[in-house]
This record gives C-alpha cells, sequence and structure tokens, in this order.
C-alpha cells in the first residue's frame, strides 16, 4: 500500500467514550502531541486496540516511530535488536510491524509460523538500499574467506549471502565473537569505522549510509553546544565519525535511551531520527531535549491509519522464499546466540 492510497477513516469519531478510553494515552504523550491533533488520533488508537484483540495481534514499534503509535498502539517497542529478540519470543497471531521493512522480514525470519505485516510495503531504508546479494558474493570473491557480517538494516536476500548479522547495538560484540583477524562489514561505513576504532579486527566496509544520520555534521554539534549550556550530546553510530567525535555518548537507539534515563541530563541533544525525542520526552518530563529535527521518510510512512488498515484487511503480509529464508534466518539466530 502506498502513502496515495486513500484510507477511510475510523468508523466512529471522537465521542466521549472514545476520548475515556484513550485518556491513558493522552495522559502519556499531552507534553509531546499538540491538543488540536487528539481529536485524529483517539478514534484510530481506539479501533487498533479492538482490531488487536479480534486479530490476537500485537503491534512491535521502532523507537523512530511517532508518540501516537509508540505509546498510543505499540505492544513491544525497542531498537532493532530489542524487535528482533521480541518478534522471536512473541506470543500472538500477527505482528504488526510499525517499523521500516527490513524489520518486518527480520520478524517473519524469525516468526516463520506467525502473519507479519507491514503496514506500508514501501517504507524501505537508504542502507538497505545500497547492497544486494550479488554485490555480497563479488566480495567474498574478492577476499575468500573472510567472513561477512551484516547489520540488519538490510534484505533477506543479503542476510542469506551472510555468515552473522549485527545491530548497532551488538557490532564489537558479533564481530570479535568470530574470533577472525578480518571482517568484511555491510553495508554502513560509519558504523564499520565506529567498530574498527574500538576493535583490533581488520575492518572491510562498504559505502552504505543511512539518509538520516548521514545529514548531521561536528560543526552542527559544536554549534548547538555553543547556543546551550550543559547540552549532554548523545549520538548514534550511524553517524559520520567528526559527530561522533564531538559527542558525549555513543550509541543504539535503545542505549541512547538508557543513558538519559540513567543520567537524567538537565538538557540533552539527541543526535538521530527526531521522533525518538518525543518519545523519550514524553517519559522524562525534567530533561529538556533540545532538536535538531531529522526525519527519516520511511519510518515516517507508518501512520495509525495504515496500522489500522493493516489490521483491519491483513495486508500487507510479509514473505521471504524458502531457501532465502533459511540461509537468512541462520544469519540473524546466529547473532541471537552472541548477544
Ligand atoms: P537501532 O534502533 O538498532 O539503534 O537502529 C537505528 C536505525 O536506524 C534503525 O533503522
Ligand atoms: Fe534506514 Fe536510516 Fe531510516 Fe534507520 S533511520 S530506517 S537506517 S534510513
Amino acid at each position: 500500500m502506498s502513502d496515495r492510497t486513500p484510507i477511510p477513516a475510523a468508523d466512529h469519531g471522537y465521542t466521549a467514550e472514545v476520548a475515556e478510553r484513550t485518556a491513558d494515552v493522552f495522559e502519556r504523550i499531552k507534553t509531546v502531541v499538540p491538543a488540536v491533533e487528539w481529536p485524529l488520533h483517539a478514534p484510530e488508537i481506539d479501533a487498533i486496540r479492538r482490531l488487536k484483540a479480534e486479530r490476537n495481534a500485537i503491534v512491535l514499534a521502532h523507537n523512530y516511530q511517532t508518540p501516537e503509535i509508540f505509546h498510543g498502539v505499540a505492544d513491544i517497542v525497542g531498537d532493532s535488536l530489542g524487535l528482533a529478540r521480541q518478534a522471536a519470543r512473541a506470543d500472538a497471531d500477527v505482528i504488526v510491524m510499525a517499523g521500516v521493512h527490513f524489520m518486518a522480514e527480520t520478524a517473519k525470519l524469525v516468526s516463520p509460523d506467525k502473519t507479519v505485516l507491514i503496514p506500508d510495503v514501501e517504507a524501505g531504508c537508504s542502507l538497505a538500499a545500497s547492497i544486494t546479494g550479488a554485490d555480497v558474493r563479488r566480495l567474498r570473491e574478492a577476499y575468500p574467506g573472510v567472513p561477512v557480517v551484516t547489520y540488519v538494516n538490510t534484505s533477506a536476500e543479503v542476510k542469506a549471502e551472510s555468515d552473522i548479522c549485527c545491530t548497532s547495538s551488538n557490532a564489537v560484540e558479533v564481530v570479535e565473537a568470530l574470533g577472525a583477524p578480518r571482517v568484511i562489514f555491510l553495508p554502513d561505513a560509519y558504523l564499520a569505522n565506529y567498530v574498527a576504532r574500538r576493535t583490533d579486527v581488520e575492518i572491510i566496509a562498504w559505502h552504505g549510509q543511512c539518509e538520516v544520520h548521514e545529514r548531521f555534521t561536528g560543526d552542527e554539534i559544536r554549534a548547538f553546544r555553543s547556543r546551550f549550556d550543559n547540552l549532554a550530546v548523545i549520538a548514534h553510530p550511524e553517524c559520520p565519525p567528526d559527530v561522533l567525535d564531538a559527542a558525549d555518548f555513543v550509541g543504539s537507539t535503545s542505549g541512547m535511551l538508557g543513558y538519559v534515563q540513567g543520567e537524567r541530563p538537565n538538557r540533552v541533544l539527541m543526535v538521530t531520527e527526531c521522533s525518538m525525542s518525543d518519545n523519550v520526552a514524553a517519559e522524562v518530563p525534567d530533561v529538556e531535549f533540545v532538536r535538531p529535527c531529522n526525519l527519516c521518510p520511511h519510518m515516517k510512512r507508518i501512520t495509525l491509519p495504515k496500522i489500522r488498515q493493516a489490521l483491519a484487511t491483513m495486508r500487507e503480509p510479509v514473505e521471504v522464499d524458502g531457501a532465502t529464508a533459511e540461509r537468512a534466518r541462520a544469519a540473524v539466530q546466529r547473532m541471537l546466540e552472541v548477544a
């Protein structure tokens, strides 16, 4: 389903009953979602809750989803590793992935007997689009015997050509667990550089980049620091090296959340996708968030009406063909065993 496909509004409006049934969500997100938007979100949240119960479905949401999804309809939230782990353990018939396509594919790999739905099949990722299975085969020919570590931000076809997967929260651990003197690390050049600086293992990198994180610059971070006193800067390892050098902490989206919850800085700049700051701000009202607002256009394809439509119509189911799925699953499982 593309975002140009019209989706009818939820079948009931913002009634007093809907307001009452969704009051818990409003309470949680009222500091980050404008009040004027609430009458649009509440009927969708109410309808999605009902459909989830009817379908025995759960919604998994990545940390970059908007607060009305993240706090309103998600049963499980987290970073890429957390979502993969939870998808493997999920006790439901249907998983709706409020995230991008590779996350839905990973959920299907680890939970092959469940129906996994992606509310918009066009929710891609610039990293996943940067490399194909044929590219990995060519790299293997160029570096015979060198193991391939693949970031989960890739298609199942690419995972199938890999020895093991990793995420931003376990990349160094996974690379070192192989016990090899050098590894091919795909496809994020900046994450590869981040790993190379933390291990003695030689890293052979690909040239992929995240279109959201590559836009941040060290100069931008320094400008924020000079404008705001006592600013804690925390960055995602998909950022360029000069940004990571200018940060106080580097970690996956869950690592960043843990930093804010644990350190409780007065002021924080989360150098990552913009919605993440809203989701964390809703939980820690005592922390001030300074926001350079870089949005991921792929994550933003997922909306409440599309989630409702996915549950109502059971579309779009994610399928991975048998032989590819078996090999890709092995690479993901190896990662889950290491981590
Ligand atoms: P993590 O949530 O694993 O840190 O990944 C960030 C990301 O860009 C996912 O698309
Ligand atoms: Fe891909 Fe970057 Fe969007 Fe994550 S934020 S889905 S890595 S483009």
